[in-house]
């Protein structure tokens, strides 16, 4: 059978470092509560020039390079973000003219967390249909732009960053084996962003705002506080998204083995959406899998939404974790709310 499969990945970390001691001093937290309640350490803070379409055509090109494949080769380009600083045109459409990925077309996905993994999956029904393309399937976000960095309930939490793979065809039994997506557009207001104020120049955009300065010192007015944009801000139910999540997400792992005739302990690794350290320990423990399974980045880069993904394959790739054959399992949990699993044989 004709699969889909990961012949290269690639990310791009925006240079900013921004630590939990720099949060202190910007809102009433501490070190110990967020490395505590979230395992978050440090996040990256994309500044002029990493735009959310710059930092996804970088970790295209790092993916492409990776597989040994022409930007010209590129046949679709799927991005899966929430916080492209364009409404019009699409990430994928900037990405598409940054890589000169001529012959391709080009959209994104609006799926929040779960972003990158619905791209996989729409990718491996286009290989299967059309077994020649060559697929570049991203996850980048740009959440600095978009959280209140007044908030401590949420600005302590997300970062920016991009991860990318390249798909193509196999038939040796290698690629995606089974993959279960999920939307309840009904829990919606639990977590949410309004429409966004992007590169617009009249509505107030903080990406506009912070154009200007890169300073070495954390300096809140960069990230455009206080702001006139209120209304785009991220907003969460923290404590309610963490039980949807911890649920969502074990159903749609139990399902996912089902469908591929697995279970837990047969998995290799798993490459999860990297929201909170404590739902991820707490997947481990429902499912049997051991910690040193679970491939975790959230102490460097927070929480990256679509990106998360994409940047933990790339980087357990690199780091020669992943073998051939190895079966590996993702997940996230997101806005929507969206939620899935896909399982891998690499
Ligand atoms: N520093 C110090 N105290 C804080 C902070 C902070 N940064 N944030 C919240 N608190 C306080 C709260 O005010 C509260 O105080 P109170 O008891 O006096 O009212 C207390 O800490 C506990 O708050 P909770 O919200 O219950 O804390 P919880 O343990 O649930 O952790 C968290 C909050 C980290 C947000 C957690 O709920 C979580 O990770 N939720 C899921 C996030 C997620 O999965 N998001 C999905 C993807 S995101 C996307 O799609 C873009």
């Amino acid at each position: 059978m004709i699969r889909g499969v990961i012949e290269g990945t690639g990310s791009y970390l925006p240079e900013y470092r921004l630590t939990n001691d720099q949060l202190e001093k910007l809102v009433d937290t501490s070190d110990e509560w967020i490395t505590a309640r979230t395992g978050i350490g440090c996040r990256r803070v994309a500044g002029p020039g990493e735009e959310t379409s710059k930092i996804a055509a970088e970790a295209a090109r790092r993916a492409m390079a990776m597989a040994g494949v022409e930007a010209e080769e590129i046949a679709t380009i799927i991005v899966g973000t929430i916080t492209s600083e364009m409404t019009m045109p699409s990430c994928a459409c900037l990405v598409q003219k940054e890589i000169g990925a001529i012959n391709a077309y080009a959209f994104d996905i609006s799926a929040a967390c779960t972003g990158f993994i619905y791209g996989l999956e729409l990718a491996d029904k286009m290989i299967k249909a059309y077994p020649d393309r060559k697929i570049l399937v991203i996850g980048a976000e740009n959440l600095s732009a978009r959280v209140d960095w007044q908030d401590r309930n949420t600005c302590v939490l997300f970062g920016d960053g991009a991860g990318a793979a390249v798909i193509g065809a196999d038939d040796s039994g290698r690629g995606i084996l089974a993959t279960k997506l999920f939307s309840d557009g009904r829990l919606g207001d639990l977590l949410y962003m309004n429409a966004a104020p992007s590169l617009n120049p009249y509505i107030g955009s903080p990406y506009n705002k912070r154009k200007s300065a890169k300073t070495e010192v954390f300096d809140p007015a960069r990230l455009g506080s206080p702001r006139d944009d209120e209304g785009s801000y991220i907003k969460m139910a923290g404590r309610e998204v963490f039980k949807n999540a911890v649920l969502a997400m074990e159903d749609s792992i139990d399902k996912v083995l089902e469908e591929a005739g697995l279970s837990g302990p047969e998995i290799d690794w798993i490459l999860p959406h990297q929201a909170n350290i404590r739902i991820l320990h707490n997947l481990g423990e429902r499912l049997g899998v051991p910690k040193e399974k679970i491939f975790i980045n959230i102490h460097k880069y927070g929480n990256t939404s679509a990106a998360t993904v994409p940047i933990a394959f790339d980087e357990a790739n690199r780091q020669g974790l992943l073998k051939r054959g190895d079966l590996v399992l993702t997940c996230a949990f997101g806005g929507g709310f969206t939620w899935g699993a896909e399982i891998i044989r690499w």
